[in-house]
């Protein structure tokens, strides 16, 4: 693939600029001033093996692939209260005050544009910093006008963006989604099928700007927007990041059906107190989440394909809103499984997790790997970013693939197949043979 070098600055355009996201930008402007290192991050500290074993050939993937430096990252995004991102970072209780301090300075320069919201989307959240406008569509302009500000001030080579706002509430696809004539027609008639992310998503695609969807909202999960992508040869990615409590089960899943182990219940909970966790605690937007969360198992397990082992399996996901952790999650799981001749065994996961602290580094490889798509010429959905997703999007006809490492040899794959690189398959078995 013929892939163009970056060449001047990456805008990284970000709706809903709350824990996750100041998290993000705090991180970056930490890590190039040198006071922390980006960890978690496959694009900063990742490597990638090239040819055979023999050959020693491991470069970091930032040396690899010609992603974007950190230094060129600039940010903007979207909130529907008026405050600087330094008062986000210390309402929201992930960092160190220190942190945010010694970096107040730069914080508060980063603009937090007045935000296109509907409380009907997402019912536990209030604003006062919110565009009016006389349909759906003139407020899709306004953003779209809000973007081009954006790109001329900071003289951005290109964007990218991602959605860091809240869970809104279940929608499914229907006709209104189902061709860009319809939806436009429908922004024009501000249709209620159409949400907050999916007016930000197509502001971004109509100005050519790749996309990826950080919470399980159907946002551009819907055919008029995925045929925008296609016409329009811009990637996206999507859905709901992949932290915490779904992490730890696409990675023990997995080993377990590996070896043939058997798996009769599987019970999760949590307890979280940010602002998402409030959120959360509306059952309309719960149950956008717990779609997003109870399809893993059953894609990674396949009880049709192993119903000795996984048929009639349960599976209960619970999230409770619980204030005094604030962003320090707790989830617990407990996984009733059986081994030969069906003896059981249990095993029981406490993670005390951070949440914005596991998806910080997501949004920095998403942005960066989305962009090295774009200049790549790669368009549509990205399945190869499959990896960082609780809900991975993929054309209807496949069933997407959750298994994390099925998913990394996917990725790793990609970025060879990208640079021209010999891809991977494991076999080894020349090393053997004369
Ligand atoms: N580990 C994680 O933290 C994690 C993992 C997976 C998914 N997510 C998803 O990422 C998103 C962000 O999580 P968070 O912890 O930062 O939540 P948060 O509540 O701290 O931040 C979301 C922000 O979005 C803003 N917002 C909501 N609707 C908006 C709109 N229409 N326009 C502009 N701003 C809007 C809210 O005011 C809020 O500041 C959530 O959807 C969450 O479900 C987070």
């Amino acid at each position: 693939m013929d892939v163009k070098r970056p060449t001047g600055k990456l805008g990284v355009l970000i709706p809903g600029m709350g824990a996750v996201a100041s998290t993000f930008i705090t991180g970056i402007l930490a890590i190039r001033d040198k006071l922390a290192k980006p960890i978690g991050s496959m694009t900063q500290m990742g490597t990638i093996r090239l040819g055979k074993r023999t050959e020693g050939r491991v470069p970091l993937i930032k040396d690899f692939a010609p992603l974007e430096d950190l230094n060129n990252l600039v940010f903007a995004g979207w909130d529907v209260n008026k405050e600087n991102l330094y008062e986000i970072g210390i309402r929201s209780g992930v960092l160190d005050r220190r942190l945010l301090d010694e970096l107040q300075e730069e914080l508060v320069k980063i603009s937090v544009m007045k935000g296109v919201f509907d409380k009907h989307y997402v019912k536990k959240l209030d604003g006062t910093w919110i565009k009016t406008g006389k349909n759906k569509m003139d407020l899709v302009e306004q953003l779209m006008e809000d973007i081009k500000r954006f790109t001329t001030e900071q003289n951005t080579q290109s964007n990218v963006m991602i959605w860091c706002g809240s869970t809104e509430i279940f929608l499914e696809s229907t006709e209104v989604h189902s061709s860009l004539k319809n939806f436009e027609r429908g922004l024009r008639e501000s249709h209620p099928g159409i949400s907050p992310s999916m007016m930000y998503a197509y502001a971004a695609l109509k100005l050519g700007i790749p996309f990826a969807n950080g919470s399980p909202n159907l946002t551009v999960d819907i055919p008029a927007l995925k045929q925008l992508a296609q016409a329009s040869e811009i990637p996206i990615a999507g859905k709901d990041f992949k932290t915490g409590q779904t992490l730890m089960k696409t990675i023990i899943a997995p080993g377990l059906k590996a070896r043939q182990i058997g798996i009769g219940g599987w019970f999760s909970t949590n307890i979280l107190g940010n602002r998402d966790g409030e959120v959360l605690d509306d059952p309309e937007s719960f149950r956008t989440k717990e779609e997003s969360k109870l399809g893993v198992l059953d894609y990674i397990l396949q009880p049709e394909l192993y119903p000795d082992l996984y048929d009639d399996f349960y599976h209960k996901v619970r999230i409770n809103y619980y204030p005094p952790r604030g962003d320090n999650k707790e989830g617990w799981d407990n996984i009733d499984i059986f081994g030969w001749l069906g003896y059981p065994m249990q095993i029981k996961v406490d993670f005390l997790c951070r949440d914005s602290i596991l998806a910080a580094p997501i949004v920095l490889d998403l942005a960066l790997f989305l962009d090295l798509a774009h200049r790549a010429g790669m368009k549509g959905i990205q399945e190869w970013l499959s990896f960082y997703f609780k809900s991975p999007m993929t054309l209807p006809e496949l069933y997407p693939e959750h298994d994390l490492f099925v998913q990394l040899a996917k990725l790793k794959n990609t970025l060879r197949h990208i640079m021209g690189e010999e891809l991977i398959t494991h076999l080894g078995l020349d090393y053997y043979e004369g």
